[in-house]
């Protein structure tokens, strides 16, 4: 991780994975290392959990990086945060893109308030487009990404795509043309085409008809635009300046989503940088052996039960809590165990692919210390 760091070719840090590995988490502990590394950097957070937001400064959602209290800046660099506003930066599109009186129309415009909350993918393309918007403003030496909680965490790769294709779709086209084409055209639309506008009018009401058609007029001019600067980050995310990053958690579904992950990133010839094995279980004690820890278990229960401390006249067992406590540590040495095999499993199917792994702590991670010690754990070799 240091390496990768400490590279100032590297420009754009990207983690990514499936819900609930600790993708934010990574991504803040990244970029708060790379800062205390002497860095110019920017966390780029999606979804951060409260207490950490919090710790990082982030009380509100005003989409603009806020440099973050409490790094230590010896080595020169500077950390800054944002909160990813999904529809903030729908709105900041428009407006950069449309003259004000039109912009002014389109914000207002009921499709476009639905559309840009719940269109599937919005997230994910807002994410790409604020990267493209902060990498191009080369305000900061790196940029460190963290990916929405969609249900296919790769979702933000097809998301120029799926824009492209919800603005070709054919109700989309069929609702544009008579905008666009103007009265003279009318006559010589087609009799079916006629009567689909009466149906839609008739369902939709011709209020609703009217201002869907305003709105992707509005919309379509913009569209080039649009196309073209998700194609510009896309090909930002292929350089050579860029590192992904897949975060896992060590059971069986999250590697299998990683493999999956790390499979569709080499077929999209996105630079790989790595697996991060996150909420990995070490034991502190990890010489007594599983097994030996049981035995000893065992034993204990012997001597309570040929000293008759069975609990049945009140006294209890007088090894009971040791023989508890061996036996938590048996069950611990074995969790240990079996993530050791499947991140082996992980690493004989891809065995090109580095792996760091971090210890799971004791609580959440919530604050700068928090962040510095998953940072530590990261920049650690593999054992
Ligand atoms: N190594 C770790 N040890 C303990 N808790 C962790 C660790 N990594 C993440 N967490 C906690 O797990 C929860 C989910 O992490 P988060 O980074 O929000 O996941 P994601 O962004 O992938 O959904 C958070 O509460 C976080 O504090
Ligand atoms: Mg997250």
């Amino acid at each position: 991780m240091d390496r990768i760091l400490d590279d100032r070719r590297t420009r754009i840090i990207v983690c990514c994975g499936s819900g609930g590995v600790g993708k934010t988490t990574a991504a803040a502990a990244i970029g708060l290392r790379a800062a205390e590394r002497g860095r110019q950097a920017c966390v780029l957070t999606v979804d951060p959990a409260r207490r950490l937001a919090q710790s990082m400064g982030l009380t509100s959602l005003d989409n603009t990086p806020r440099q973050v209290d409490g790094v230590d800046t010896s080595g020169g660099g500077s950390l800054h945060a944002m909160m990813l506003d999904m529809k903030r930066t729908f709105d900041e599109i428009v407006e950069a893109h449309a003259d004000p009186d039109r912009a002014a129309q389109i914000l207002a415009n009921p499709f476009y308030q639905s559309l840009s909350s719940s269109f599937a993918g919005t997230q994910e393309y807002m994410a790409m487009e604020k990267l493209g918007q902060l990498r191009h403003s080369d305000e900061w030496d790196l940029i460190v990404v963290d990916t929405p909680p969609s249900r296919s965490a790769l979702d933000f790769l097809d998301a120029p795509q799926r824009l492209g294709r919800f603005l070709d779709g054919r109700l989309i086209r069929l609702l544009t043309v008579p905008a666009k084409a103007g009265m003279s055209y009318m006559k010589v639309l087609n009799a079916g085409f006629a009567m689909m506008t009466s149906v839609l009018t008739k369902i939709l009401g011709a209020q609703v008809l009217k201002d869907a058609q305003t709105f992707v007029t509005a919309f379509d001019t913009m569209f080039g635009g649009f196309r073209e600067r998700a194609e510009w980050t896309y090909r930002l995310l292929q350089a050579p300046g860029t590192a992904f990053f897949v975060v896992a958690a060590p059971e069986p579904d999250a590697l299998r989503e990683a493999s999956y992950f790390v499979e569709r990133l080499d077929a999209e010839r996105m630079p790989l940088a790595g697996l991060i094995l996150n909420r990995v279980h070490v034991s502190p004690a990890a010489r007594l052996s599983a097994a030996r820890s049981l035995a000893a278990a065992e034993t204990l229960d012997t001597y309570d039960r040929s000293d008759g401390a069975d609990g049945a006249d009140g006294s209890g067992p007088r090894y009971g809590v040791a023989a508890a406590v061996l036996r938590m540590h048996a069950e611990r040495m074995n969790l240990g165990k079996r993530e050791r095999r499947l991140a082996e499993h992980f690493t004989s199917a891809h065995p090109a692919v580095p792996v760091a792994e971090v210890i799971a702590q004791p609580e959440d991670v919530h604050d700068l210390d928090g962040l510095r010690v998953i940072g530590t754990s990261l920049s650690q070799q593999r054992s």
